[in-house]
């Protein structure tokens, strides 16, 4: 962070008027001062000196990073500068892994050696197999790919290597071509079928959803619309800056940990319902409003507090999210091919009042990328809780480009926040027959 404004006074004077000391912070490009120079100000020189208190940390920057740019107010979202709207028009996933990864976007040579790397190393070890087979018929997708993912770190133990850049750039290629196959098989055990190993002609979508709906014949060729919807649900997903998962990531591999254990940490936060897990909560919500007569009962509850519309809001967002009105598009297309997902018809019209009534109006709360995502998935085939994985295969890519370039900042240390202690104070132990 350099200073800005040639010749203007970039600082913010601060007077503690317990003492009446007056210190000048220096004012950083993007409108920050560090949190390490209000360390100064203190009433005794013996003290600690003051810190900032950021609960969700909703105002407190941890890294500087050249990934993803997003404005909430205006509803804009952009991969290495790259405006979402032209990616998911023009691009493909792995096209933009490269640019999230690398920076620029690839050469044909450059993308042709990037597809042959992550399509030669979709195959995982049998062992993980038997790994999956250990799960009871009716466990969550998200846990079994979670512990497999884990599991990983232990058949390369190489990857500890993280500050040697090739074993970095290997374990990111595995990660990338793994996850489908993990998914997949996760899915398959789900329904007692046997696993479909990957097929290196097919592209990354298209092998995906055959290793995962191939049942009984020798072929299986997804519809083109199919698998290109799906590749775009992948681009719209690949990266979102610094969301939880995300920090979790960056949190956990600040420790130096392996690619493999972090991912499956970041997998972890991803899961809950307030983040990845909200597309399949609002799927399972659609179906209990079960019909569009439903819905005012419905909604009174939510404005009573009572509940959460879930796939509405953000923490970010402050307008429509960019990627709910690319998703809503696609879903025309999907449903063109699969017939219409009757639940539509209930998340449309729940859009259609919340734009309109003062609660979610006066609270910025539109939809997110969650709300019509799962209606795509579950008109491709998907069973809900297969939902929170198929967030979670994209964006290993943002994990990977955060967790590295996270590496590779000079300022990054060990993550460790502060506390606000405000438990007791010493006190003697009381030996048990003595407490009341
Ligand atoms: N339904 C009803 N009220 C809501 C909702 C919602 N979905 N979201 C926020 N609010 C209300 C909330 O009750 C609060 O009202 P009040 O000021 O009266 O107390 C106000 O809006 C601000 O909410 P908040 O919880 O302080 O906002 P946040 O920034 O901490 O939470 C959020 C962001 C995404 C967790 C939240 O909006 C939410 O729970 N949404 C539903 C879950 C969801 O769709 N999550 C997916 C997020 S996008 C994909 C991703 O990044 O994973």
């Amino acid at each position: 962070m350099g200073e800005s404004g040639a010749g203007s006074k970039n600082t913010l004077s601060v007077r503690d008027n317990r003492t009446g000391e007056e210190y000048e912070l220096e004012i950083h490009e993007g409108n920050v001062i560090r949190a390490m120079d209000l360390r100064q100000i203190k009433q005794d020189p013996d003290e600690f000196g003051m810190m900032s208190y950021d609960p969700a940390f909703t105002n407190t920057a941890s890294t500087r990073s050249t990934i993803t740019e997003i404005d909430g107010g205006k509803g804009i979202l952009r991969y290495r500068g790259y405006p979402i709207e032209q990616l998911a028009a023009k691009s493909s996933f792995l096209e933009v892994a490269y640019l999230i990864l690398k920076g620029e976007l690839p050469t044909r040579d450059e993308l042709d050696h990037f597809v042959h790397e992550v399509t030669f190393h979709t195959y995982i070890h049998k062992n993980i197999n038997k790994l999956l087979g250990g799960f009871r018929y009716d466990a969550h997708s998200m846990g079994m790919v979670i512990s497999s993912v884990a599991a990983l770190s232990t058949f390369y133990p190489e990857a500890k290597e993280i500050h040697d850049p090739d074993q970095r750039w290997n374990q990111i290629i595995r990660l990338i071509a793994k996850m489908p196959t993990l998914a997949a098989f996760s899915y398959r055990h789900h329904r007692g079928l046997p696993f479909i190993y990957p097929e290196n002609e097919l592209s990354y979508t298209a092998n995906f959803l055959n290793m995962l709906f191939r049942i009984g014949v020798k072929e299986y060729r997804p519809s083109p619309v199919l698998e290109r919807a799906l590749d775009i649900l992948f681009i719209l997903h690949a990266d979102h800056e610094q969301n939880c998962s995300t920090t979790a990531m960056r949190v956990i591999g600040s420790s130096q940990s392996d690619p493999f254990s972090a991912l499956s940490g970041a997998m972890a936060a991803l899961y809950g319902p307030l983040h990845g897990g909200a597309n399949e909560a609002v799927l399972r919500m659609l179906a209990e409003i079960g019909d569009v007569k439903n819905i005012p009962d419905f909604m009174e509850s939510v404005k009573r507090g009572e509940r959460r519309l879930m796939g509405f809001g953000h923490r970010v967002y402050k307008a429509y999210d960019p990627r709910a009105s690319i998703i809503k598009e696609a879903a025309h297309d999907v449903f063109e091919v699969t017939g219409k997902n009757p639940l539509l018809d209930i998340a449309l019209e729940l859009e259609t009042i919340a734009l309109n009534e003062d609660y979610f109006v006066s609270r910025n709360l539109y939809p997110n990328v969650d709300f019509y995502s799962g209606l795509i998935y579950q008109a491709l085939g998907f069973p809900v809780q297969m939902f929170p994985v198929l967030f979670a295969i994209p964006r290993t890519v943002g994990w990977l480009a955060q967790w590295q370039e996270m590496l590779e900042d000079r300022e990054q240390r060990i993550a460790r926040p502060r506390q606000l202690y405000e438990g007791e104070g010493e006190r003697d132990f009381v030996s048990i027959d003595r407490r009341s």
